[in-house]
């Protein structure tokens, strides 16, 4: 999701002092697809204006006739019109679509190869799509997956028509992290819209409690070694002890580069599992990456599980802690972050606020409503051994969501939205056809995916050693053979849909 990200992320990160986390819930600020590399087979690429398509506030109301402005991106210029398509159309997710989409990733290669028509429909409430005048908790409910769906299919419905294209044109799908799941979900609501799906890294099951994530993550650090994993425990346990004494609380203020002493916050429960999130954060955020080929922040994707780990069994640096400490002093530096912001008052002050010019509106507020309304997706600590400690449990996120939208977003109300979100879509148990799902290894995200084949007709690919969404970058001499032969499988896939 992102060129015109990249330029406002950066400006996020080098003029303000971010006001929570980089990375947080499993999502990186923007969005969790980054900016493909340029491709440097496609040189002298076209300039793709942005185009808006006029769509209903609300499809499940046929009283409320309200509308508002999409931002859509298209493409023809493999576009085979005599052909009358296919049509891929890329799907925008939890942060801003990004332009250059529309030029470079592994699906231009299928573009080309089948002289597709291109399109990419940014998402209601994300970028610039503002359904609503503001992100108000009463504006938030026309924000769901279903919208979405409604809005997708009613932009294909519009396209076919624009477009002149024969009634029997073959759309597919293309979606990374949570629009993988839209991919997925299009094709099993809308058949007779959507041919075929290209789902990566897409979260099938909503779960409120979503613990395997951070197994993931330590599995993923102990692909280096067990020796790592055992430093991030040792040194989270540290926190722990150094926290009951008043010169350890001072060495953690230094350690950590703490923006507020951690002695005013000792009598602050959230701020304490804050910090210990924050941290554990830390590696997440370097796992669900690592070694991608994201263009935004090149230094952080400089930044991967060998580097640190190395940082972690580094026995000259001192006890584990203090490694931690270096790890953490890295990513700040990496972001531009002057000190670690482990506040919870304050992170939950900027998700709270409801105008679109606020830095909560990159999407972090809108995403967290949806978590709190139909994914839970929340990555505790509650998988044991506990690595990164225990201080996040479940009652940690419900919490946050009560303290951002209200009262009424309790345990029981998120239960609630699970299950109907499960109930809607089918969970792991989707019965579609054509439809690929992609996932990494290393990607936590797998772990809410569908990453075995049980059904021919939806086949997986469960790419060992890569990350999140890898197969949606463009091709690179430093791909694993598993991404490549991958990317290969996805294309002969699409190859065979586009036949029948
Ligand atoms: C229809 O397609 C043309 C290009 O063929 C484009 O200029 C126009 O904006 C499209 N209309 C809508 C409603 O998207
Ligand atoms: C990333 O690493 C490469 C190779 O080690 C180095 O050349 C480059 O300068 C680094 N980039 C940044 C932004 O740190
Ligand atoms: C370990 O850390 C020390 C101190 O920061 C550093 O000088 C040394 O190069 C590191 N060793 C390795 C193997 O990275
Ligand atoms: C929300 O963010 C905007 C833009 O940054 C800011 O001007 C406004 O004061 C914020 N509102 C609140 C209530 O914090």
């Amino acid at each position: 999701m992102k060129l015109l990200l990249l330029l406002i992320t950066a400006s996020f990160l080098l003029n303000e002092v971010y006001p929570w986390r980089i990375f947080r819930n499993g999502r990186m600020v923007g969005g969790n697809v980054g900016i493909p590399k340029p491709d440097k087979r496609r040189e002298g690429v076209r300039d793709i204006p942005e185009e808006w398509f006029t769509q209903s506030l609300d499809h499940f109301n046929p009283t409320d006739e309200r509308t508002w402005q999409q931002r859509y991106f298209s493409n023809d210029q493999y576009f085979d019109s005599t052909a009358g398509g296919p049509v891929f159309i890329m799907i925008g997710g939890e942060g801003e679509a990004s332009v250059s989409w529309m030029t470079r990733g592994s699906w231009i290669d299928d573009a080309e190869k089948h002289g597709a028509l291109l399109f990419q429909l940014e998402h209601r409430y994300y970028g610039k799509s503002h359904p609503t005048e503001d992100m108000s908790t009463e504006n938030l409910r026309y924000l769901t997956s279903q919208q979405a769906l409604a809005d997708l299919a009613t932009f294909i419905t519009a396209m076919n028509k624009n477009y002149s294209l024969p009634a029997d044109v073959k759309w597919i799908a293309f979606g990374g992290s949570y629009p993988g799941s839209l991919a997925a979900w299009l094709r099993f609501k809308y058949p007779h819209l959507v041919h075929g799906a290209m789902s990566a890294s897409g979260p099938l099951l909503a779960e409120v409690d979503f613990l395997n994530y951070f197994k993931v993550v330590s599995e993923s650090l102990a692909t280096y070694s067990d020796d790592c994993v055992t430093a991030v425990q040792q040194g989270v346990d540290q926190i722990g002890t150094l926290l009951k004494q008043e010169i350890g609380q001072e060495n953690l203020n230094e350690m950590f580069n703490l923006c507020n002493p951690i002695q005013e916050s000792l009598e602050n429960p959230s701020d304490i599992s804050n910090l210990y999130e924050t941290i554990a954060d830390n590696f997440a955020g370097v796992v669900q990456y690592n070694k991608d080929k994201r263009m935004n922040n090149r230094a952080a994707a400089n930044i991967t599980i060998d580097v640190v780990c190395e940082i972690m069994v580094n026995q000259t640096i001192g006890p584990p802690v203090n490694r931690l400490g270096k790890v953490n002093e890295l990513l700040l530096s990496t972001y531009d972050e002057k000190c670690l912001d482990y506040q919870y008052d304050k992170m939950i002050d900027s998700l709270r606020n409801v105008s679109w010019d606020s830095e909560a509106a990159e999407g972090g507020r809108q995403w967290t409503y949806q978590t709190c309304t139909e994914f839970g997706f929340y990555q505790t600590s509650s998988y044991e051994p506990h690595i990164f400690g225990d201080q996040f449990p479940i009652s940690f996120f419900i919490q946050q969501c009560e303290d951002i939208y209200g009262d009424i977003y309790d345990a029981d109300f998120i239960d609630g939205a699970i299950d109907r979100t499960n109930t809607l879509y089918g969970g792991l148990d989707i019965e579609v056809s054509n439809v690929v799902y992609v996932h990494g290894s290393i990607d936590p995200w797998h772990a809410l995916g569908i990453i075995k084949t049980v059904d021919e007709s939806a086949p997986a690919i469960y790419i060992e050693g890569t990350a999140h969404c890898a197969n949606m970058y463009p091709p690179a001499d430093t791909d694993l053979p598993e991404l490549t032969a991958a990317r290969q499988q996805v294309s002969e896939l699409i190859d065979s849909w586009l036949k029948n």
